[in-house]
């Protein structure tokens, strides 16, 4: 396993380009599944997680081929619709590949899946939805298995607007004859992104982006060829970490528009930020930030996966203020290793009170999550002196060459072996 040791307390300036979304990504990868054509996706981030759609993609059937942001998927014999545990366990939008497998093959065997440890996070709202299309759903041995002999279109409306079971059920209602309609859909941006996806390969799909989503589907799908969004997550992620250590960067290929709630909020605590096309930079005092209450929210929102690393920015504000996750229900977890680094922030349930604290000072730490490492990774580059951030395999799922972009932007930051010998 790895580690990194940061070395904090420099301001940050320079460049960095943004790569392609990981959230997007996903789906579009396993939208190839809809066909037996060719699929060419670029703009891939290199990430465990895609590497992870890879292996499962590769053994439902596909040929895939990964490599320098490109990402191409063929099928040269017949698709077996079977994700296995020890694929599935790896990454929770594995379930991704539920909707493309039923609809094209009227069955589908897979593992529940994995991911990070977050809350609960159940599939009810996919599985619900896969039933009002016709899909029979049986569990055995931990496997949830799917069989349908015809799918139908229908009227379906999610009791949460959750990101997953809007595109799953994007997907699947893609090769359904007729018009299916989907209420109280997430509006996620990466939604509109798989929808531009399935566009291209011959669905019609009207309102991705908005709470109605109507999708006439094919009986077959064309291939397709992509480029994958921004990543507004690590575009919002080295905005926090500018912020928190000071400085000024640049961030090119970034978009700001699907960032207005964190843009909003890093203003009201004193951050400069200027938006062009496809250009970002953010100049932040190293003096205290004051002090500013959000909660995250459904897109457009403050987005849960910047609530820890907004937490670790706010760690040194010049006051008090709150956080309130309405989205994961054991997003928290970040808070005793930040307490490690001298934060002072109390969790009561879903509420964290931030005292701020003059500085923060480096410390030995662990990642439980990808975006409570990410939390982390913030922090050490604002804390004086050395970190040392354990379990970065969770990092390593959703930012793509860390290390060596914030090398880019002069933070002191090594990658090691963890083999015991660094305390
Ligand atoms: C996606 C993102 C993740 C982000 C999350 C919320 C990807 C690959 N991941 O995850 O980074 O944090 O959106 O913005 O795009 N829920 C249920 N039943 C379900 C499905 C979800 O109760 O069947 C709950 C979840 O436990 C959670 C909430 O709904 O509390 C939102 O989850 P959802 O929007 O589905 O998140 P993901 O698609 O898993």
């Amino acid at each position: 396993m790895d580690l990194f040791v940061i070395n904090g307390g420099h301001a940050l300036s320079g460049e960095t380009r943004i790569s392609g979304s990981k959230n997007a990504a996903l789906p579009i990868l396993f939208a190839s599944l809809l066909t037996k054509e060719r699929c060419e996706i670029s703009n891939v981030p290199e990430l465990k997680d895609v590497q992870s759609a890879y292996d499962l993609l590769n053994r439902l059937g596909k040929n895939c081929f990964y490599g320098y942001g490109n990402f191409i998927a063929e099928e040269h014999s017949e698709i077996n619709p079977i994700a296995p545990y020890e694929l599935v366990r790896k990454m929770r939008a594995s379930i991704l590949a539920a909707g493309p497998l039923i609809a094209r093959f009227g069955k589908a065997r897979f593992s529940l899946p994995g991911g990070c440890t977050i809350g609960v996070r159940p599939i009810d709202m996919h599985l619900e939805a896969f039933k009002q299309l016709g899909v029979e759903i049986s569990h055995d041995k931990g496997d949830v298995l799917m069989t349908a002999k015809k799918m139908h279109p229908n009227r379906i409306k999610f009791r949460f607007p959750s990101v997953g079971a809007t595109e799953n059920l994007m997907m699947a209602a893609s090769l359904i004859d007729g018009e299916t309609v989907l209420e109280n859909c997430a509006r996620e941006p990466e939604i509109e992104d798989l929808s531009a996806v399935l566009v291209k390969m011959g669905a019609a799909v009207i309102g991705a982006g908005t709470g109605v989503i109507k999708i006439k589907g094919k009986p077959a799908l064309n291939g397709f060829s992509h480029s994958v969004m921004p990543d507004r997550i690590e575009t919002g992620t080295f905005m926090l970490l500018c912020a928190a250590a000071g400085g000024k960067i640049t961030l090119l290929g970034a978009d700001s528009k699907p960032l207005s709630a964190l843009i909003r909020a890093m203003r009201k605590a004193g951050v400069k930020i200027s938006c062009g096309k496809g250009v970002i930079t953010v100049s932040a005092e190293v003096s205290r930030p004051k002090p500013v209450s959000i909660s995250t929210k459904p897109y457009p929102g403050f987005p849960t996966d910047l609530q820890a690393p907004w937490m670790a920015f706010m760690a040194q504000c010049s006051g008090e203020c709150e956080v309130h996750e309405k989205i994961f229900e054991n997003r928290f977890m970040h808070v005793p290793e930040l307490a490690r680094m001298e934060a002072n922030i109390t969790v009561m349930d879903r509420k964290a009170i931030i005292h701020g604290v003059p500085g923060l000072m480096g410390a030995p730490v662990m990642a439980s999550d990808l975006r409570a490492g990410a939390a982390l990774v913030v922090a050490a580059a604002a804390a004086r002196g050395t970190s040392i951030i354990r379990r970065i395999y969770h990092i390593d799922r959703g930012y793509e060459k860390l290390e060596l972009k914030l090398r880019e932007l002069g933070a002191d930051v090594r990658r090691r072996k963890d083999d015991g010998s660094i305390k």
